[in-house]
């Protein structure tokens, strides 16, 4: 069993929860993400992995309540322990695997979109570990729904917080932060990485684009295995069809198709919001359906 050994509230609607899975710990690195049912037959939820500590043996996930699925998840209090987290699924992020010459020369922007925060936080530890340069752009629409600044702070180069009313730091969206600080302020940058909503990525790989920067999104589509058998998370990328959970979740923003991405993303919003809390009746061990 999973068990919750801290649970804490971020935000109005975001939950951090550190949860005890020792293998998983032991061999995630960042970009991966984990698939969580809170109970035997429950709904696979794919999360980011937005920690890892091999020592103690847990994994950190963060939350937010949209729908039946998430919030069951968010009830979950310290102490109690989910059926079943599977994981690290999914590819880790290509600078893991670049040699040290290679790292030594970049210049990272990362650019943190709500919730989407969580899943840089590891990305940014770990480029901070090695020496690499790094600043990173927080974004929510208010100041109260802005997690990770604290954190985020202890690892980066330059922290900067936007909103969209104005509320903390840089007026407007983290696009128009990264506009100002190519475009006005004069910095430089070998390589983004945008994750949150599509939509915050979509435009975030449009102004990379004409800024002449390359930049990865990290897509959160819908999944059901987790493993490359069902289809569920395809996406288009520079043509052609990737399955979003085993090739994975990053991929170039120039590349992705997210108009096509977003339409599939929203396909089940509204079931998502009314749902029961859902019965798999696919056995994962024989592959077979049950009554
Ligand atoms: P949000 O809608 O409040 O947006 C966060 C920030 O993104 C905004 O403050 C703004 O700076 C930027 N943004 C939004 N729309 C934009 C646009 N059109 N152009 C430029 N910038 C824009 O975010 P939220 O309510 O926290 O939503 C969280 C979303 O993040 C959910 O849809 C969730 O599925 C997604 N998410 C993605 C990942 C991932 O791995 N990609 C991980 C966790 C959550
Ligand atoms: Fe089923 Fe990716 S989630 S193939």
């Amino acid at each position: 069993m999973f068990r919750i050994v801290k649970k804490e509230k971020l935000n109005p609607v975001v939950y951090r929860m550190e949860v005890e899975a020792p293998r998983i710990a032991a061999s995630a690195h960042p970009g991966q993400f984990l698939i969580v049912r809170t109970e035997e037959k429950g709904e696979r939820v794919p999360l980011t992995i937005s920690d890892y500590d091999p020592l103690k043996g847990t994994v950190t996930i963060v939350t937010q309540e949209i729908g039946a699925s998430t919030e069951d998840i968010c009830s979950f209090e310290e102490g109690q322990a989910f059926a079943d987290v599977v994981g690290p699924l999914g590819m880790p992020s290509d600078f893991v695997d670049m040699e040290e010459d290679e790292l030594a020369g970049q210049r990272y922007v990362f650019i943190a979109g709500g919730v989407g925060t969580a899943p840089v936080y590891p990305q940014v530890k770990w480029l901070h570990s090695r020496g690499v340069a790094v600043d990173v752009i927080i974004g929510a629409k208010t100041s109260e729904l802005l997690i990770y600044r604290e954190e985020m702070a202890g690892y980066c180069d330059n922290l900067y917080v936007c909103t969209d009313d104005g509320s903390e730091g840089f007026h407007g969206m983290v696009t128009g932060m990264l506009e100002n600080l190519v475009l006005e302020q004069g910095k430089r940058y070998t390589r983004a990485v945008a994750i949150g909503p599509m939509v915050m990525m979509k435009f975030a790989s449009l102004t990379a684009r004409r800024l002449g920067l390359p930049i990865v999104v990290s897509l959160n589509t819908l999944m059901v295995d987790g493993t490359g058998m069902c289809g569920a998370c395809r996406v288009t990328v520079g043509g052609k069809v990737r399955f979003a959970c085993v090739e994975g979740p990053e991929f170039d923003g120039y590349e992705v198709d997210f108009d096509e991405a977003m339409r599939r993303q929203g396909m089940y919003r509204q079931e998502e919001k009314t749902a029961e809390p859902h019965v798999c009746r696919i056995d994962l061990r024989s592959g077979t359906a049950q009554e």
